[in-house]
């Protein structure tokens, strides 16, 4: 027994000595900022057909970067809190063609502007809306914190929007906010001149725009409040890029040869579905996506399952000491507060604590398996526990009489039935991980649902994505399902001879 704690304690240790060694990791290299951005905002900030965070935001720090010595780490997070990160020092520059407003210079500082613009009013072809005074009464569409949003809001000190039943819906992503106009949901969306014109080219058929020239505001980058060191650098690095022609030429790639890609059309309904499913899956990568984004389902899936096991058996053993002793003792205290914490809090929760608070926004795969693992685990222990609890205690006493140690008896005779007994429930245990990954996209990982949510913003179909990733995940299940069923039926054929 005593090996046995030491060999926890020293799993524990061990478990502790690489969290620490995750999370010293966070002293960066000198020189490296910490640039966020919202990746929702083409073609200042998208995602490209790589998956990787792309646009002229990007482009033109990464030229600051080169030009004043810095490396630069893209941060892709919800617009609304970019200004709040760089309050925290989560990030040290925001380039998110932000706009400077009275407002914001109270918590941010900004760099010398770099490109001028007008919101935009995004309409269904057929919509009679002509400006934004015509707003007066609708639904609108908006992407939530933004100036757009700011605009449309029939405040007290709202000038134009007087009609207090105009009701604003706001989303987290300028594409959701199109997608919600193209299904219906508003009447129009308010948003950037230049995602806009993007939005409709990628959607020609169905929707136009008008200017709201009224409306003119200046794009800056932002640093946090009084970091004068950066800030300098960040104007000097621009200036010297527009004196370099950089900058233009980044204008011209970027923002006046948006090409989008051209979609075909059908009155056809059939080949309308074929047109579609060509320009969401093929024609703009999403297929690719969605492979990439299994392979990391899988992966987490996987890798979690196997720390979850481990754990659950440890967990288990150590609890049973109170079966065995007949009363509490330091391993099932520990045991049952491990259960109780982990299935006492929303995995969410859990995965959010260990990913912004043990490993400081780093290693989020790492992060992501270490949670499932370690949540899953609590769960393990309890079905393993009840597959142990299961197995008649005259096989104990048969094993003990025999001349067995504790030990060996466990090992030999109760585990071997004790895991036939616990293995459906295990199974349910696998099948529900699974589907749980579904969330790592709120740590910035790419999984399956995350793809879908990228080929949304990118192609504003939401239909077609979601129901790929919702067979794909049903076919994974059915899979392990089967795969299950025969390990199974593996193990009872054992109990018929
Ligand atoms: N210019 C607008 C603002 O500052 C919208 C910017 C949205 N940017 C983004 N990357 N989503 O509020």
């Amino acid at each position: 027994m005593k090996r046995k704690v030491k060999l926890i304690c020293a799993f524990l240790l061990l478990a502790c000595f690489i969290m620490t060694g995750c999370t010293n990791k966070g002293d960066e290299p000198k020189k490296t900022i910490k640039v966020g951005t919202n990746a929702e905002f083409p073609p200042f900030e998208y995602i490209n057909e790589q998956g990787e965070v792309d646009g002229f935001d990007m482009a033109i720090m990464k030229a600051i970067g080169e030009e004043k010595g810095y490396e630069i780490n893209i941060v892709n997070m919800e617009f609304k809190s970019l200004a709040a990160s760089l309050k925290t020092g989560a990030l040290d520059a925001v380039a998110a063609g932000m706009t400077v407003t009275e407002e914001r210079k109270q918590t941010v500082d900004f760099s010398d502007s770099y490109y001028i613009a007008v919101q935009s009013i995004v309409l269904k072809k057929d919509s009679e809306i002509q400006s934004i005074e015509d707003l007066n009464g609708k639904k609108i569409a908006v992407q939530e914190g933004t100036t757009g949003d700011f605009l449309v809001t029939p405040e007290d000190d709202n000038e134009i929007i007087t009609d207090k039943n105009t009701q604003v819906k706001r989303f987290k992503k300028g594409a959701d906010a199109i997608v919600e106009l193209k299904n219906g949901g508003v009447d129009a969306v308010v948003i950037d001149s230049s995602p806009a014109r993007s939005f409709v080219a990628a959607n020609e058929k169905d929707l136009k725009y008008v200017d709201v020239e009224t409306s003119e505001e200046s794009y800056a980058i932002a640093v946090g409040k009084g970091n004068k060191e950066l800030l300098d650098d960040i104007n000097e690095g621009l200036a010297a890029i527009k004196e370099k022609g950089i900058f233009d030429e980044l204008v011209n790639q970027y923002i006046n040869g948006n090409d989008n890609k051209v979609r075909q059309t059908s009155d056809n309904p059939i080949m309308q579905i074929i047109y579609d499913c060509k320009y969401v899956f093929i024609d703009t990568n999403g297929y690719q996506l969605l492979l990439e984004g299994l392979g990391v389902t899988i992966g987490i899936s996987f890798a979690a399952v196997c720390l979850g096991i481990v754990l659950g058996f440890i967990i288990a053993l150590m609890k049973l000491t109170e079966t065995r002793k007949k009363r509490k003792t330091v391993l099932s205290v520990i045991a049952n507060v491990y259960i109780n914490v982990l299935r006492g809090t929303p995995v969410m929760v859990q995965l959010l604590i260990m990913y912004m608070i043990v490993f400081r926004s780093n290693m989020a795969y790492l992060a992501a398996i270490l949670t499932f693992g370690i949540n899953s685990g609590a769960y393990v222990a309890e079905n393993i526990r009840a597959g142990i609890m299961a197995v008649d205690q005259g096989q104990m006493e048969g094993g003990r009489s025999l001349g067995f140690t504790y030990s060996q008896t466990m090992r030999y005779i109760i585990l071997p039935q004790a895991i036939k007994n616990a293995f459906p429930a295990l199974g349910n245990e696998f099948i529900t991980l699974l589907k749980e990954t579904s969330i790592v996209g709120y740590v910035a990982i790419r999984d399956l649902t995350k793809a879908a949510d990228f080929i949304i913003s990118r192609t504003y179909e939401a239909f077609y994505p979601l129901i790929a990733i919702a067979i794909i995940y049903f076919i994974l299940v059915w899979g392990l399902t089967k795969l299950l069923a025969v390990v199974e039926r593996r193990m009872r054929r054992s109990d018929l001879r």
